[in-house]
């Protein structure tokens, strides 16, 4: 059993739909988020910066007493999950392997689509996932850099973002997927827009939910949950650019207001 806070980070504000899950299935839990929202973004970075901050990111998080950390950023899970992992001692938890989990249990064609940043399309980690799990299986893949903007634009419903979303997934679609993995954290909010263009034929998988199960799982797995009867469990909001528009949007992506965001250098 510990008290010890779950560390969660991302580029920015996408990571608040991991979050999010996390509360949900884990409401005892303390955690603390670390947005590095001057540092955003991080799918058109290059692995060895985004390497660089994912390690700063957790070295932060360290400083708070966390027991685990969640990578709640698609792009710095596929850069450097495996060097995190190599260089901390607590579990590291990335978003990839259990977006992977969700895809192979809801596909029957074994066609995998997967949509994410540049970064993370480049580097090929979901496609390589995917095919160790399942040799079989078909994966396609496309590059969405636009979503990132449009999503933070607030354009979740908008005629724009569905043309683009349109342009984006033909390609995909062409190749008779039956199932998309939604490969970065901005995309569950455009969720409604992308089943509409995909169709009813092809399943979203959306990772957050699959992350949050897989940290309850690593929870329980090491005896490190919070009891269940912690009545006032905290949840720490740090970023490290101005708390203003963090503040605004992030209501929007967990769903409820959010207090107590503070400024952090690291
Ligand atoms: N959080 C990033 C991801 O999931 C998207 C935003 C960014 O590019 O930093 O890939």
């Amino acid at each position: 059993v510990s008290s010890q806070p779950i560390g969660i980070f991302d580029s920015g504000l996408g990571g608040l739909t991991v979050f999010r899950e996390i509360a949900k299935i884990l409401p005892q839990e303390n955690l603390v988020y670390l947005g590095d929202t001057a540092r955003v973004p991080y799918g058109t970075k290059s692995a060895q910066t985004v390497s660089r901050y994912a390690r700063q990111n957790v070295e932060f998080l360290l400083q708070k007493n966390v027991k685990m950390v969640v990578v709640a950023c698609n792009t710095a899970t596929a850069f450097a999950l495996d060097e995190l992992r190599s260089r901390f001692f607590i579990p590291i938890i990335g978003v990839i392997e259990p977006g992977v989990t969700g895809a192979l249990r809801a596909t029957k064609s074994k066609r995998i689509g997967v949509i994410g940043t540049e970064g993370t399309i480049s580097s090929g980690t979901y496609s390589a996932s995917v095919l160790k799990r399942a040799p079989a299986a078909f994966v396609a893949t496309a590059a969405c850099p636009l979503f990132v903007p449009l999503v933070e634009e607030g354009w979740w419903q908008n005629e724009i973002t569905e043309i683009i979303a349109r342009t984006y997934l033909n390609g995909l679609l062409a190749k008779k997927i039956d199932t998309l993995i939604l490969g970065c954290t901005h995309y569950p909010l455009l969720k409604n827009i992308l089943s509409k263009v995909a169709g009813p034929e092809v399943t979203l998988i959306d990772s957050a939910e699959e992350t949050a199960r897989a940290v309850a799982e690593v929870l329980a797995q090491k005896n490190i949950m919070m009891n269940s009867d912690n009545s006032s469990p905290y949840r720490d909001y740090c970023v490290t650019d101005s708390p203003e528009r963090f503040r605004r949007l992030g209501d929007l992506f967990v769903g409820q207001k959010i207090h107590d965001v503070q400024h952090v250098e690291i």
